[in-house]
């Protein structure tokens, strides 16, 4: 896949399957922005590009923080003209149950999770409006979709971003702007490592595959929705999981 002169920006691109998205656009010829809240991880991708090819840029943002999205979001537009393919990848909770879940903690995994591609999508479609076209893609969870014990409030916000997916892919169809959304099962980054052992050993024998899925699997799938090849595909959900969700 070639996305020569596309200018994309990933949320959470400085680590895990952000990361992989942001290094698969760069590969396929895009100008990326990575915005992430992680200063030291940006400057780790920053030195890991330096020097190739790649097209890299950097803006620091808060998913959690409707201001600090706003005002990252007009800086990007002062730079380039349009962001023709916007990730929502950012993500964030902690496995803890429902009932010990602290005000605070409700609140910002909402933030994180719902309000913030909520608000990031809604700066960045002017734009895309004008233009007449561009990709959304949204990482929610399979978790969203099916329910994962201890997790339930981040099970909320994904479960409403699938469903902002649809609904937004309703309102914006008439620009020809697509938005789907890729659900990753249980896949090998940093927010997995956070996981206890025994979690993970249980996630592992339930996925038909046996193993969890490379950051790069899920990347492949965003790609695939950016692609000139799902031109006609909109308000879609697509499982990355090794099989461990089929229904539902
Ligand atoms: N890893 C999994 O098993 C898994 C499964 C299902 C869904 N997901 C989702 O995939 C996405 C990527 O997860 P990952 O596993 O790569 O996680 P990760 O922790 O490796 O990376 C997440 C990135 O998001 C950034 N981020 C977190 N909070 C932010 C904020 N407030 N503002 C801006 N950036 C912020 C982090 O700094 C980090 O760079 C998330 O949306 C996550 O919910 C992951």
């Amino acid at each position: 896949m070639k996305f020569d002169g596309k200018i994309v920006l990933v949320t959470g691109g400085a680590s895990g399957i952000g990361k992989a998205t942001v290094l698969a656009f760069a590969r396929a010829g895009a100008t990326v922005i990575c915005a992430d809240v992680n200063a030291a991880k940006s400057e780790e991708l920053k030195k890991e590009v330096t020097g190739t090819n790649f097209n890299v840029d950097f803006a620091a943002i808060d998913m959690g923080d409707s201001d600090s999205i706003r005002a990252a979001a007009a800086e990007v537009l002062k730079k380039y003209p349009r962001i023709d393919i916007l990730v929502n990848g950012a993500g964030w909770g902690d496995i803890q149950p429902y009932i010990q879940n602290s005000p605070d903690f409700i609140n910002r995994v909402i933030a994180i999770d719902l309000a913030g591609p909520a608000h990031l999508t809604q700066a960045l479609l002017p734009p895309m409006i004008a233009a007449n076209g561009g990709k959304i893609i949204n990482i929610a969870s399979d978790a969203g979709r099916v329910g994962s014990g201890g997790e339930t409030v981040y099970v909320g916000a994904k479960g409403g971003l699938i469903a902002f997916t649809k609904s937004l892919a309703r309102e914006v169809a008439r620009y020809s702007i697509n938005v789907n959304c890729v659900c990753p099962g249980p896949t090998d980054t940093p927010m997995l490592a956070t996981r206890s052992d025994k979690l993970r050993e249980a996630f592992l024998k339930a996925i038909p595959f046996r193993r969890f899925a490379k950051p790069e699997e899920i990347a492949d799938a965003v790609l695939f929705f950016a692609s000139p090849q799902a031109d006609y595909v909109t308000g879609q959900v697509m499982s990355v999981s090794g099989g461990l969700t089929f229904a539902g």
